[in-house]
């Protein structure tokens, strides 16, 4: 592919790989790339033009004509600022529905390539090891229990106003996990050749720092 460096970070819904992958990037002053807010992007693109979401093509045409900037002020989907509409759990719903569909992955797959710049990437998703930068130099798949990533996301959710009860949150992501998991193409699974991290027990910058120790032993 290329001699850019590639971290991916892969992991359930809610294990916190965003935040970690951010961190990461910062720490090493790399690139990230956030491939859920693409699917999230698609999603909530579908759902603005009232496309049939059952319907694949349709779908993937609007993945394919994704009009869509990342900046330091926000995410901005044909000129318009979603950032706070893209984090909705119905968008994540629909999101993990429409990411099932082939089409919309291959519709998406060289935008995310692209975002490989120099000096360097850290891209988190489902797939990031397995199919959209298989040849990344350090693979990470990152794992928390279902008890532990209900709480994250109940507090989140309660942080930003929004009352949920602690088992619709429990409910909602055994659902994701098990569409994203059982899927026929690209599903959630660790890379045979990735590392493994727990984070059940451990705060983001424990978890952080466990990324950056595999990848200091990785170069040295
Ligand atoms: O990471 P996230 O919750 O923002 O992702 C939203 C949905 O997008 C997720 O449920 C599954 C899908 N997705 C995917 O299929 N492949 C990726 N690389 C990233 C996200």
């Amino acid at each position: 592919m290329s001699a850019v460096s590639v971290i991916t970070i892969d992991g359930p819904t809610a294990s916190g790989k965003g935040t970690v992958a951010q961190k990461v990037a910062a720490h090493l002053g790399w690139h990230v790339l956030d491939s859920g807010a693409l699917y999230r992007l698609t999603a909530l693109a579908a759902q603005q033009q009232a496309v049939d979401l059952n319907d694949a093509q349709a779908v993937a045409e609007i993945a394919r004509n994704l009009d869509v900037r990342f900046d330091a002020q926000g995410t901005w989907l044909a000129g318009q600022e979603v950032e706070a509409q893209l984090r909705q759990e119905q968008v994540g719903l629909v999101a993990s529905q429409v990411a099932a569909y082939p089409k919309v992955r291959d519709a998406l797959l060289q935008r995310q390539r692209d975002f490989l710049q120099p000096p360097g990437l850290v891209a988190d998703g489902r797939d990031m090891g397995t199919v959209v930068f298989p040849t990344a130099t350090l693979k990470v798949f990152l794992v928390a229990s279902v008890q532990e990533r209900a709480r994250r996301r109940h507090k989140q959710l309660i942080d930003k106003g929004v009352v949920v009860k602690m088992e619709s949150v429990v409910e909602d992501l055994r659902a994701r996990d098990h569409r994203d998991q059982n899927r026929a193409i690209a599903p959630l699974q660790p890379a045979p050749d990735a590392h493994v991290i727990d984070s059940s027990y451990l705060s983001i910058d424990e978890t952080v720092a466990q990324v950056l120790a595999c990848w200091s032993n990785i170069k040295t």
